[in-house]
C-alpha cells in the first residue's frame, strides 16, 4: 500500500477548519488526543441511529444487531494486534486498563499465580506517564510489594545497564511504556521480556503511544498485558482496550463487579465469567467500542508500516528544523533509531505555557507542561516542555509553520 499524504488529510473533517481569526489549523498535539476521521465519525453515530441497544442482553433484533457491531469491533481489535478476540477487553480508556491489571491483581488471593506478598518487587521505569505509575504505587501500597525502576539517560533511554540487577528472582510485574509520551524514546521491549520471562515475571506494556503509530503484534512481542486508548489512535474518547493473554486474564480475579460478568449468582455469592466479559462489568460503552473497531480498520487499510515510515521522514524533518533554531534543546533521543515523532524541546528562557501560548495565536497547537509525566521531567531538569507530537495527517508544511512560530516567537519574546 502507498501513503497518500492528500488523501489521508481529507479523510479528517475537522482539518480544514480555521482557528485564530482564519488560519488553517496545525495540529500538533495527537500524542494527547488525535483526530478522527469521517468513517469513525460516521460508524459511531451509525450505531446511535440504526442499531442501539443493551448488547448481549435483549432478545430482540437491536439488541441482536448492536450485539453483533460490538463483538464485531472486538474482532477487529483482535486482528489489529495479532490476538484473539477472547483476549480483547473493552475499557474507558488506558488509564482505566492498567489500573484494571493492577487493581486485580491487587485483588488475587494466596495461591492465585498473580497473589503479591511483601517483598515481591514491580519493575517500571522513570519515563512513565502517571497512569502506568499510580496504579502499581497503589498496588505496592496495598501488598507490601517493592516498586522499583529503570533510570533515564541523558540521551532519553532506559538505561539497560540495570536489566539484570532490577529484574530479579523476587520481581512479579515488569511494566513498561513502549514509546515515551515525552521523549519519544521507543523502548528495547525484547530484552526486557526476555529477562522478565526468564525470572517467572509477567510483562505488562503501555502502548498508548505505539499502537496508533506502528505495528504492534502482541504475540511478536510476547508480552503479558497491552493497554492502549481508542482515542489516540483516531478512534473515539470514551474507549480503551486491554489485551491480555486468555490464560492470563481468566486467572485474573475482576476489578468492577455487577452485570454481565457473572456466572451465576446466589444472595450470597456470584461466581465469574470467563474473559473477556469478566472485565465487562455494566452495560459497556458499545457506539465507542464500534467507533473503535472502524478506526483500527482504518489504520490497517493504510498500513501501520506506511504510517510509521511517513510519521520517521516527518520526524527527520523536524528534527533536522529544530536543530537549525538557535536557544531549542530537544529533550530526549537526537538520533532516529528506535524514536517516534514525539518532540518535546525549550527554548532558551521562553516558559513553555507562554511558547503554546503564543504558538496557538498563530495557528499551531502544541501541549506544554509536565505531560503527566512528573518525575521524567524533574530528573531531566525541566519542569516543562513545548511538545509537538506528529500523526499520519501531518506534513512537512505543519513542522515549517511550527519552525516559523517558534522564530516569530524568539522575536516576540526578545
Ligand atoms: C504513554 C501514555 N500512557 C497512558 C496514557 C493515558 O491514556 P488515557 O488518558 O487515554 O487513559 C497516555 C496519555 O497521554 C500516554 O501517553
Amino acid at each position: 500500500m502507498s501513503f497518500n499524504s492528500e488523501a489521508v488529510i481529507a479523510d479528517f473533517p475537522i482539518l480544514t477548519r480555521t482557528i485564530r481569526d482564519g488560519k488553517r489549523l496545525v495540529y500538533l498535539d495527537s500524542g494527547a488526543t488525535s483526530q478522527k476521521p469521517s468513517v469513525v465519525i460516521e460508524a459511531e453515530s451509525n450505531f446511535y441511529r440504526l442499531h442501539n441497544a443493551a448488547v448481549h442482553r435483549g432478545a430482540h433484533q437491536l439488541a441482536e444487531e448492536a450485539t453483533d457491531a460490538y463483538e464485531g469491533a472486538r474482532a477487529m481489535v483482535a486482528n489489529f494486534l495479532g490476538a484473539d478476540s477472547n483476549e480483547i477487553v473493552f475499557t474507558k480508556s488506558a488509564t482505566e486498563s492498567l489500573n484494571l491489571v493492577a487493581y486485580a491483581i491487587g485483588n488475587a488471593p494466596a495461591g492465585n499465580r498473580f497473589h503479591l506478598t511483601p517483598g515481591d518487587e514491580i519493575v517500571i521505569s522513570e519515563m512513565e506517564h502517571h497512569a502506568n505509575l499510580i496504579p502499581w504505587q497503589q498496588l505496592a501500597a496495598r501488598t507490601g510489594a517493592h516498586l522499583k525502576w529503570f533510570e533515564v539517560t541523558p540521551a532519553g533511554r532506559l538505561d539497560l545497564e540495570q536489566l539484570d540487577s532490577l529484574i530479579t528472582a523476587r520481581t512479579k510485574i515488569v511494566s513498561i511504556t513502549h514509546q515515551s509520551n515525552v521523549l519519544g524514546t521507543i523502548n528495547p521491549i525484547p530484552e526486557i521480556v526476555t529477562r522478565a520471562h526468564a525470572v517467572g515475571a509477567f510483562v505488562v506494556l503501555d502502548a498508548c503511544q505505539s499502537v496508533p503509530h506502528m505495528p504492534v503484534n502482541v504475540k511478536d512481542l510476547d508480552i503479558d498485558f497491552l493497554a492502549f486508548s481508542g482515542h489516540k489512535s483516531v478512534g473515539p474518547t470514551g474507549i480503551g482496550v486491554l489485551w491480555g493473554r486468555e490464560e492470563l486474564l481468566n486467572d485474573l480475579p475482576p476489578f468492577l463487579t455487577g452485570g454481565s460478568m457473572i456466572e451465576n449468582v446466589t444472595m450470597t455469592t456470584a461466581t465469574w465469567a470467563k474473559a473477556p466479559k469478566r472485565f465487562e462489568a455494566g452495560v459497556p460503552n458499545m457506539a465507542q467500542a464500534v467507533g473503535l473497531g472502524a478506526a483500527v480498520t482504518y489504520l490497517q487499510n493504510i498500513g501501520m508500516n506506511e504510517i510509521f515510515s511517513h510519521e520517521k521522514e516527518l520526524t527527520r524533518y523536524a528534527m533536522a528544523a529544530l536543530s537549525d533554531i538557535s536557544d531549542l534543546t530537544l529533550i530526549g533521543p537526537l538520533d532516529l533509531e528506535m524514536r517516534g515523532g514525539t518532540l518535546s524541546f525549550t527554548v532558551g528562557d521562553i516558559h513553555p505555557h507562554d511558547l503554546g501560548q503564543f504558538l496557538d495565536s498563530q495557528g499551531v497547537a502544541v501541549r506544554t507542561g509536565h505531560h503527566c509525566a512528573w518525575p521524567l521531567t524533574r530528573k531531566l531538569g525541566v519542569p516543562a516542555t513545548t511538545r509537538a507530537s506528529l500523526y499520519l495527517y501531518n506534513t512537512p508544511q505543519d513542522i515549517d509553520e511550527l519552525v516559523q512560530g517558534i522564530r516569530n516567537a524568539q522575536k516576540y519574546f526578545g
